[in-house]
């Protein structure tokens, strides 16, 4: 499986220029290929939904060029589409689902569209019963109302009004209406049920106008679409900033950025068409603080520090109202969304995936069919580490990562985010500031563990031993009676320690083992279990888990390499083999335990090879890292040197 972990952030400041609407996009392009005439589309967002739009429309015979930096020109069909026959496949893409299954039952063809399983599970009887009063010849090959479906050519009834629920997915209103001018009658659809997701529609009005269909509407209520209704290209349109993906950005700064520092996204503001936007007035409510102008938007943490719980009914911003949930977790008081059921039938159960991951944090959270209500922790140090479960839902996994101000964090399978927002992570990373951490790796008895130590302790900061690590699970290896190269059952070990930090003492399962650990036995035990891949991918994470504020440094092999790759210091920490062969006696000496230097010599040898050859994480200088040879320096000396390299002064 794939993850990604995420430190924990300090604080988030800087400017982000937005990639375009998904839900413009999608309508556009769809417009643009029904259009007469040529459409240049600018700023189109290039992800996985978009992706799979531009295939079908290239599959159904519509000329799509593309013209490089997310532009692209659409050579409009003027009408239904050239191929009258095709299989679509059309991933997990709701907007393009939808608004094909629409356009494609009015058009006169033979079509059959297809998706990922879980597109196969969200409904989309609505949409085809309204289409069928239409005359529309749809069938479903799976299950009754769910997608895959066979479409075959209409047998059209003009004239008619046509009834939708609107209550489930405004997907269903927004499709219906763009199909509806291939129809060339005049046609009325009126909505049954609360209309949910208003704004959508709004989009959905706006786009058809630019492309020369103005929609008659009572409230609403009754949307009519006129007799000779003709789709004609702009010449030239230029797709938004997605406003949905600006939230995840303006609760960064809701949340982290202070002391005169903001987060803006350019892209959406004012004067835009999404109803997102509006995610801005609830992040307001919250106590942020928030400027907005034509085409920007900025956050930043409210004057009194501390952003308030709400109770906000979201009907209006159904996706970005996700992002509330995870910005309710750093407020004061419970955060309470209601009117979101439509959650339930997105890219996955998003209530059900909410609640379930905001637990694994620690969080508590109460969910009904159409509400969810968190539960801010007393404190935000009570947040558990937790590996976050994304269920290939983008939104998911860009929500989880605002959790990181609180905690380290794993996203797993974070590539889902494709679907709308490719290089977001690389984005986060740009406009947050992480914990600072310092790496020093060295090879054994180095005197690394103590240098780290004493940084540590100067700068007020936390202290990884990351060996203790390898040989604790040697320790709890031996104790289960499981051989150290047994690589399954010691990453299970290594997975499962029961261990605790604490002042200086080391708790396995309840038990002080500092000692225990330390024997020249378990020295050679951890070195050998050190080189199981299994077993440094065990404890990778709870390694990451130790960086908390103010700050860590960590000691090890792979510290610099891996473990804390994107550390702002790193130190290559040695000293000759003899040197490292006397200190290590003189240890051994004071603790009472009898020693001999020509063995520990040829100990201290034959690990720096194991070490240093092991395929995985091999104990090496990493190329960015200083080098610190402390053959002839005194403790301070090295401790002051690290120090310096850090720009630290010590507290
Ligand atoms: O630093 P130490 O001597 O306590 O480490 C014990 C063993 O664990 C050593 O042989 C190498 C291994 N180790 C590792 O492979 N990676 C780390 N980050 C730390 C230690």
């Amino acid at each position: 499986m794939e993850f990604l972990d995420l430190p924990p952030v300090l604080s988030a400041q800087g400017v982000v220029r937005l990639p375009g609407s998904k839900s413009i996009s999608n309508r556009v392009l769809l417009l643009a290929a029904l259009a007469e005439g040529e459409t240049e589309v600018r700023d189109l967002l290039e992800s996985d939904d978009t992706a799979r739009m531009l295939d079908a429309l290239k599959t159904l015979g519509v000329g799509v060029e593309s013209l490089g930096a997310n532009a692209f020109r659409v050579r409009g069909a003027g009408g239904a589409f050239p191929v009258k026959e095709a299989a679509l496949f059309l991933g997990n893409a709701g907007t393009a689902f939808r608004s094909l299954t629409a356009t494609l039952a009015l058009a006169g063809g033979h079509y059959q569209l297809t998706g990922v399983p879980r597109m196969h599970e969200r409904p989309i009887g609505d949409l085809v019963n309204a289409l069928r009063q239409i005359g529309a010849n749809i069938a479903y090959p799976g299950n009754e109302g769910f997608p895959p479906l066979e479409i075959r050519p209409p047998a059209l009834l003009s004239g008619q009004a046509v009834s939708v629920r609107g209550d489930v997915s405004s997907q269903f209103l927004t499709g219906l209406l763009m199909a509806l001018p291939l129809t060339g009658a005049e046609t009325t659809v009126e909505v049954v049920g609360e209309l949910i997701s208003k704004p959508y529609i709004e989009i959905t009005l706006a786009i058809m106008a630019r492309f020369g269909v103005q929609v008659q509407r009572e409230g609403w209520q009754r949307f009519t679409v006129p007799a000779g209704s003709r789709y004609r290209s702009p010449g030239v349109i230029y797709v938004e900033g997605d406003a949905s993906s600006a939230s995840y950005f303006l609760a960064l700064g809701a949340i982290g950025a202070s002391d005169g520092d903001s987060l803006r996204v350019e892209g959406v503001g004012r004067d835009s068409i999404q109803g997102d936007v509006r995610f801005a007035d609830a992040l307001a409510q919250m106590g942020a603080q928030i400027a907005m102008g034509p085409n920007w938007i900025e956050a930043s943490a409210p004057v009194t520090g501390k952003l308030q719980g709400i109770s906000l009914d979201c009907n209006h911003i159904p996706d970005a109202a996700m992002t509330l949930a995870i910005a309710a977790i750093f407020a004061e008081g419970p955060t309470t969304l209601t009117n979101i059921a439509s959650w339930r039938v997105k890219e996955t159960d998003r209530i059900a995936a909410m609640a379930t991951e905001l637990r694994k944090l620690g969080v508590t959270v109460d969910e009904g069919a159409d509400y969810i209500r968190v539960f801010p922790p007393e404190k935000i140090t009570d947040l558990h580490p937790a590996a976050i479960a994304t269920y290939d839902d983008h939104r998911i996994a860009m929500c989880f990562s605002l959790a990181a101000f609180g905690t380290p964090l794993r996203i797993n399978e974070p590539n889902c985010v494709a679907k709308t927002f490719p290089d977001y992570f690389e984005r986060f990373a740009a406009v947050t500031k992480p914990v600072p951490a310092i790496a020093i790796d060295g090879p054994s008895a180095s005197g690394k563990g103590t240098v780290a130590a004493r940084v540590a302790a100067a700068l007020g900061w936390h202290y990884l031993d990351s060996g203790a690590l390898y040989r604790l699970t040697a320790l709890a290896a031996r104790r289960a009676g499981i051989a150290w190269d047994d690589e399954v059952r010691v990453a299970a070990i290594a997975a499962g320690l029961d261990v605790v930090f604490s002042e200086g003492s080391i708790l396995l399962a309840g038990e002080e083992v500092g000692e225990a650990i330390r024997t020249e036995e378990m020295s050679s035990g951890a070195s050998q279990v050190a080189a199981l891949p299994a077993v440094r991918a065990a404890l990778l994470f709870r390694q990451r888990v130790f960086r908390c504020a103010p700050g860590l440094v960590g000691d090890g092999r792979d510290m610099a390499s891996v473990v804390f790759a994107d550390a702002a210091t790193k130190v290559f920490l040695t000293a000759s083999v003899e040197v490292r062969a006397e200190r290590r006696y003189k240890q051994l000496i004071e603790k009472g335990i009898a020693a001999n230097i020509l063995p520990l010599l040829q100990d201290l040898r034959e690990r720096d090879e194991r070490d240093s050859q092991r395929s995985v994480a091999p104990l090496q200088q990493s190329t960015d890292a200083k080098l610190l040879d402390t053959t002839s320096l005194s403790i301070e000396t090295a401790v002051a040197q690290v120090l310096a390299w850090a720009n630290k002064a010590p507290k």
